[in-house]
């Protein structure tokens, strides 16, 4: 950026300071105007679309997103994809479910290190096994799963859909992985018995019981969301449970005065601009892995058109399966 053009700069990029200015300072502005802006060029330049989930910071959500949504919105929208390229700002499963929903496009992450400690839990070899083990009992599998996972599965899902998926296959027992604490949740919501795979998430593991007795001792009338992935023991003592849409969908339609998102640091950033008159009370854990994408890896990933996602044709066609039958049921 040439210092005479650093003023058109701050002007061309002012309507977009608007939207974000509740949550980042204007002195923070600067550093971010030159890549909002060159990777807005770059969009129209290389006919690009940016999808991004509902946990990636606000300059990137409110600023150079076109899509924003949870993993089943993403999935949803991706497959309707009508641009040349789709910029994945999320994780690596994220872009893989792209892919295999949208194959004829170029699908790009910005790092390629943006993984998931529930997609790394569990292998293909893995899955296979456990159908040794409980012959006949149908394999309901997490999107936050690579693409070889979902091809040795029967149907996928995602924490917007767990209850609905599991419920319409009609059978008392199905194994459900790789998330314990999502099938411990759907099982005592459903009845089902669920057999489980000791994978976590490593942000929502992290939070407790204790935590949310604390919050609610220091924060009266505070309403509770907790996303999902969290241990049963946080579930019990929340107001909600949902995706990371339902806890959006839940404050945009009840309008708490006070409110806690038991989920990923940027849900509250990204919602709050939204509800100026919520009290959102911020106690959260970072994604280490979300937090890989930045602006300038966007910039980067639409100047070099890296990191391409590819997904091995074998693999591709019985995952893509798996996922289409989850978006069909
Ligand atoms: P959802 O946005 O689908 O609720 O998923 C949360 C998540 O952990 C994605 O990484
Ligand atoms: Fe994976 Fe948890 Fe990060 Fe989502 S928040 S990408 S489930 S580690």
């Amino acid at each position: 950026m040439s210092l005479s053009s650093a003023p058109d700069l701050m002007v061309r990029t002012a309507p977009l300071y608007d939207r974000v200015k509740s949550v980042i300072p204007s002195i923070e502005w600067p550093a971010f105007a030159g890549d909002i802006d060159a990777i807005l060029e770059l969009k129209r330049e290389h006919d690009a679309v940016i999808l991004a989930h509902n946990y990636q910071t606000p300059e990137i959500f409110h600023c150079v997103a076109d899509i924003v949504g949870d993993s089943l919105a993403l999935a949803r929208e991706a497959m309707k994809v009508d641009a040349k390229v789709i910029v994945l700002a999320g994780v690596h499963f994220m872009a893989e479910t792209a892919k295999l929903l949208n194959p004829a496009k170029r699908v790009l992450i910005p790092d390629l290190g943006a993984g998931c400690s529930l997609a790394e839990s569990i292998t293909a070899a893995d899955v296979r096994l456990l159908r040794q083990r409980y012959p006949g009992v149908p394999v309901v599998t997490y999107v936050n799963t690579s693409a070889a996972v979902k091809a040795e599965s029967d149907i996928c899902c995602t924490s917007g859909n767990a209850r609905k998926i599991v419920e319409s296959l009609g059978v008392p027992k199905v194994i459900m992985l790789p998330d314990e604490y999502l099938a411990q949740n759907i099982a005592a919501e459903t009845g089902v018995e669920i057999v489980t795979w000791a994978g976590h998430c490593e942000v929502h593991e992290r939070f407790s019981a204790a935590d949310i007795q604390q919050l609610r001792a220091g924060h009266p009338g505070i309403v509770v969301l907790a996303h999902p992935e969290c241990p049963p023991e946080v579930v019990a003592v929340s107001d909600f449970t949902g995706s990371t849409a339902a806890m959006i969908d839940y404050v945009g339609k009840e309008k708490p005065t006070r409110v806690v998102l038991v989920t990923e640091c940027s849900m509250s950033d990204n919602v709050a601009v939204q509800h100026p008159d919520i009290d959102f009370v911020r106690p959260c854990n970072l994604c280490p892995h979300m937090k890989q994408i930045t602006l300038p890896k966007i910039r980067r990933a639409l100047e070099t058109m890296q990191h391409e996602v590819t997904i091995d044709p074998a693999v591709a066609a019985p995952a893509r399966r798996a996922v289409e039958r989850m978006l069909e049921a």
